[in-house]
């Protein structure tokens, strides 16, 4: 595949934050085929993309989607990446997960690979996270929350015991498996690239199209994602002093990680979850001065934004989750040790303004979650170990 080179990087203290790098050619060619180089433009080939995926999981989290929707993703996943689907569908009336299961069982037969399924609520994962003392993600009774940052977490922990080297993450609402392969690629393709192994991918899409009087129309920003952008810019710009527009990727729910960096964040309950992976970044790494968290010698951490070419379509969820999904990503920048006054004001104008706040209130504080890597992870090895062969469909 042929992709931007670098054009742009803003640093927050140990953080690097890369502007967006388009995606130029879904593919490049044989690796074989000798060309003129070109300038600010990376080929990147076919076998690489290969060997990086060969160490990628991909984790697609899922509740109630529609089984169409789910095959569809699963379908667009390359086939050198192991899937694991971490499900909080419904047992009850209709046993959701089990038509996941199967779609997924058939799925193996044909393609004669090995995935992952478990439920979010599945007994023996709740309890492998209660002896490791991951009581953060439990309920009072110490089973797994709803949540997908609590699915998205499970999946971390899975990847780090499978001894992968990558982490990316796929909705399953999805109408075009194109769009999953490109996703896949486009990961691939950011750890290439990077200069340090700390490094996150995030993904933007090309256009989200919505249907119009007038037919269909491409439609290059999300609400929620224009609003968290725009206030994840104000703080960083407050920050450094210098006015940014660098983050497109605030609310990115598809996205990749190196796993030693995915299991050293904290992350924040539910629709929170990809906002503040960053804001965590920033609190810990970002050398902000009224925080002091200034470190020397510290190697860098890296953010890289892919542009796809694919548009995406996903499952439209109506006014009211566009709603709390708004208001858990701006809750997560508000309550942030980073944001200054003049972006909590700005937060509160915007939450107003929608008419989701009243004048006084302050929006929700996030749900953290600790970091994976500050649980007791041998607990949790030793039970999931044990059960692991209930989890694989082959
Ligand atoms: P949006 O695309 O960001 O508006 O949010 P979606 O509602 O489409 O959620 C993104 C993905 O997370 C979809 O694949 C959902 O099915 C999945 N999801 C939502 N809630 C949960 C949950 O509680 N647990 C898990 N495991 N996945 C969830
Ligand atoms: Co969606």
């Amino acid at each position: 595949m042929r992709i931007e080179g670098f054009r742009y990087t803003e640093r927050l203290g140990a953080v690097l934050l890369r502007d967006v790098q388009k995606i130029i050619e879904l593919d490049s060619g044989m690796d074989s085929d000798q060309e003129e180089e070109a300038r600010g433009v990376y080929k990147i080939n076919e076998s690489i993309i290969h060997d990086i995926q060969k160490e990628m999981v991909i984790v697609i989290p899922t509740k109630n989607e529609k089984l169409k929707l789910f095959e569809n993703c699963i379908s667009g996943v390359p086939n050198a990446c192991l899937k694991i689907i971490i499900s909080n569908s419904d047992i009850t009336p209709l046993n959701r997960f089990e038509l996941e299961k199967e779609t997924l069982q058939q799925f193996c037969d044909f393609t004669r690979r090995r995935a992952i399924i478990i439920h979010q609520k599945d007994p023996i994962i709740s309890r492998a996270l209660q002896e490791a003392g991951y009581t953060d993600i439990l309920d009072e009774e110490g089973i797994v929350r709803d949540g997908k940052a609590e699915g998205m977490v499970i999946g971390i922990l899975l990847t780090k015991f499978l001894g992968k080297k990558y982490i990316g993450f796929i909705d399953a609402d999805n109408y075009f498996p194109g769009t999953v392969l490109e996703y896949a690629r486009a990961y691939a393709a950011g750890f290439y690239l990077s200069k340090y192994e700390q490094c996150m991918v995030r993904i933007l899409w090309r256009y989200k199209p919505k249907i119009h009087e007038q037919g269909l129309y491409f439609k290059r920003w999300g609400r929620v994602s224009e609003i968290t952008n725009r206030c994840l810019n104000s703080l960083i710009s407050f920050v450094s002093g210098f006015e940014t527009d660098v983050i497109k990727t605030g609310n990115a729910g598809e996205h990749a990680m190196a796993i030693s960096l995915a299991e050293s964040i904290p992350y924040a309950s539910g629709y929170a979850i990809e906002p503040q992976e960053l804001l965590s970044l920033f609190e810990e790494y970002g050398d902000i001065p009224h925080l002091g968290n200034h470190r020397d010698g510290f190697k860098g951490i890296e953010i890289l934004q892919i542009e796809t070419r694919n548009p995406h379509l996903h499952e439209n969820k109506g006014q009211e989750h566009i709603n709390q999904m708004l208001l858990a990503s701006l809750g997560a920048i508000y309550h942030s040790d980073v944001c200054c006054e003049e972006t909590k004001n700005l937060i509160l104008e915007e939450l107003n303004r929608q008419g989701l706040l009243r004048l006084g209130e302050e929006p929700p504080r996030p749900k953290l979650i600790k970091a994976p890597k500050e649980i007791d992870f041998e607990a949790f090895a030793n039970i999931v170990g044990e059960n692991l062969d209930k989890y694989i469909v082959q």
